[in-house]
């Protein structure tokens, strides 16, 4: 199996490893197959920009590289850009992934719109979207 330098700096380098406490939107996703879990804490100020996110993967390398890139692919961004974060943009980001670790990527755009919903929930608005991945290259 090869992986693209990208992947490999980011699983030898995750960026933004760790926890926010007190965050305004928390997402936890697993995998049943693999059993992976991702869990993502974001930091959303007033205006729905998102300041700050890390990330906790118990996940295979390229679950690590693919969250550590979906965080920086959303710092800075409002939470309706984050939301249309798709893993084929990830995986796009990361120059590619092998097909069998195409599922990776996929749990980190679900752990984004996990922790969205999260945040959603907490502020009292509506969840107006699907948390599963709008993407069909999905394989189980
Ligand atoms: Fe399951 Fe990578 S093998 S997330």
């Amino acid at each position: 199996m090869q992986y693209s330098d990208k992947v490999m700096d980011h699983f030898a380098n995750p960026r933004n490893v760790g926890e926010i406490e007190d965050a305004q939107g928390v997402g936890v996703v697993g995998n049943a197959k693999c059993g992976d879990i991702m869990k993502m804490y974001l930091e959303i100020d007033e205006n729905d920009v998102i300041t700050d996110c890390k990330f906790k993967t118990f996940g295979c390398g390229a679950a690590i590289a693919t969250s550590s890139m979906a965080t920086e692919l959303i710092k800075g961004r409002t939470v309706k850009e984050a939301l249309a974060l798709t893993n084929s943009a990830v995986v796009e980001a990361l120059d590619g992934l092998p097909p069998v670790k195409i599922h990776c990527s996929v749990l980190a755009e679900e752990a984004v719109k996990a922790a969205i919903a999260d945040y959603y929930k907490k502020i009292g608005r509506e969840v107006d979207f699907s948390l599963e991945s709008a993407d069909e290259r999905y394989e189980h």
